[in-house]
């Protein structure tokens, strides 16, 4: 059964939310891109989840005003997350907790043991000034890492503290629930602009693009959600995305379901590897920074967005077309890897 936008916002009413994100998000038209990238191509738009607000926002302001109401809701009084140093869902995790008075400790997976002081910038910088408690790892991110977060939380319960975890199994399907409901806004900010997308693109390898496919099967929407992955797990990421979509459908009480066939999950715009800058990336952050003055960073949107500028290249799309992109933040992480940019980026000279 498709469902309407309104009846897709009164299902997810139904679990605990706080409000943190500036939303709805703009849905904003890039003329001057869509003509660099092909001036024979598609419309493109840019859906602006980096303005989600709460420390530089992106896309886990939306995820916490359900994962932090499970953790009020459950009277925790100490939330213990972790991912990689330059984290973006830490930082932004961290701005969460401090807006609700909930103490954060942060574990942070380096992938290496230590051979100099980490440096403080970027997200770890803003993780600081925001108030987290941060313990730096040698684990990489991955299960090695929530492995490490567990143990981490095991010590503060032995404390009597009342830990909320980074736990997948809990927090995936919770952070789907709100990428259900940027779908819904898309729908409606699109039809309010008299468009219909013929593909929606996300940088994703989890509950992002598992909530977006879901609100897209949910509204029952003709175009495809294409999740370009900024990592690959040692899992099948088409099955890990629908089964957490499921779930997510499941907290929300739609019979909505999918199958694996149901996620397009992309790869090959991943470059080197996680966390690594692809050339094509590259230009596609000079690209649209050049053109319309909007930022992506190296590790996720830059990646997606070279995606979608080769879908267009390559004639997948007609003129008449409308693409959004979804930017799902990240910006701090550039100020991290200044040097390796200022080297990458090519420079104008007039
Ligand atoms: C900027 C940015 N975009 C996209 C993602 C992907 O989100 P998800 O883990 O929900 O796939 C992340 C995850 O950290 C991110 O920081």
């Amino acid at each position: 059964m498709t469902l309407s936008t309104p009846t897709l916002r009164t299902h997810i009413a139904r679990v605990p939310r706080i409000s943190l994100a500036h939303l709805p998000t703009p849905l904003e038209f890039l003329p001057r891109f869509s003509q660099a990238v092909s001036p024979n191509g598609p419309r493109i738009w840019i859906k602006r989840d980096d303005c989600t607000g709460l420390l530089f926002g992106g896309n886990k302001a939306r995820h916490n005003e359900f994962l932090i109401a499970d953790a009020l809701a459950k009277g925790a009084d100490l939330v213990v997350w972790g991912a990689g140093v330059q984290s973006n869902n830490c930082r932004q995790t961290a701005a969460a907790c401090a807006k609700v008075g909930l103490d954060i400790h942060l574990v942070l997976g380096r992938g290496k043991p230590a051979t100099a002081p980490d440096v403080v910038q970027g997200n770890l910088l803003l993780d600081h000034i925001v108030g987290a408690s941060i313990e730096i790892v040698e684990e990489s991110i991955g299960l090695a890492l929530d492995q490490k977060i567990a143990e981490v939380a095991e010590r503060f319960r032995a404390r009597g503290r009342k830990v909320y975890l980074w736990d997948r199994p809990v927090v995936l399907p919770l952070a789907a629930v709100s990428y259900a409901l940027c779908m819904a806004e898309i729908v409606e900010q699109s039809t309010a602009l008299g468009f219909e997308p013929a593909a929606v693109y996300v940088s994703s390898s989890g509950s992002t693009g598992a909530g977006v496919a879901l609100g897209a099967k949910a509204l029952g929407v003709p175009y495809p959600v294409k999740s370009i992955a900024p990592m690959i797990w040692p899992w099948d990421s088409r099955k890990e995305l629908s089964a957490t979509a499921n779930q997510a459908a499941e907290l929300i009480g739609i019979e909505t379901r999918l199958i694996p066939d149901d996620i397009q999950f992309i790869g090959e715009y991943l470059g080197p590897g996680y966390g690594q800058p692809s050339d094509a990336g590259i230009e596609a952050m000079t690209l649209l920074a050049r053109t319309e003055g909007l930022l992506v960073e190296h590790i996720y949107t830059a990646k997606a967005l070279s995606g979608l500028i080769d879908h267009v290249r390559a004639g997948q799309f007609q003129a008449d077309q409308d693409v959004v992109f979804i930017h799902t933040g990240g910006t701090p992480a550039i100020f991290a890897e200044a040097e390796m940019l200022a080297a990458r980026i090519p420079r104008r000279v007039l």
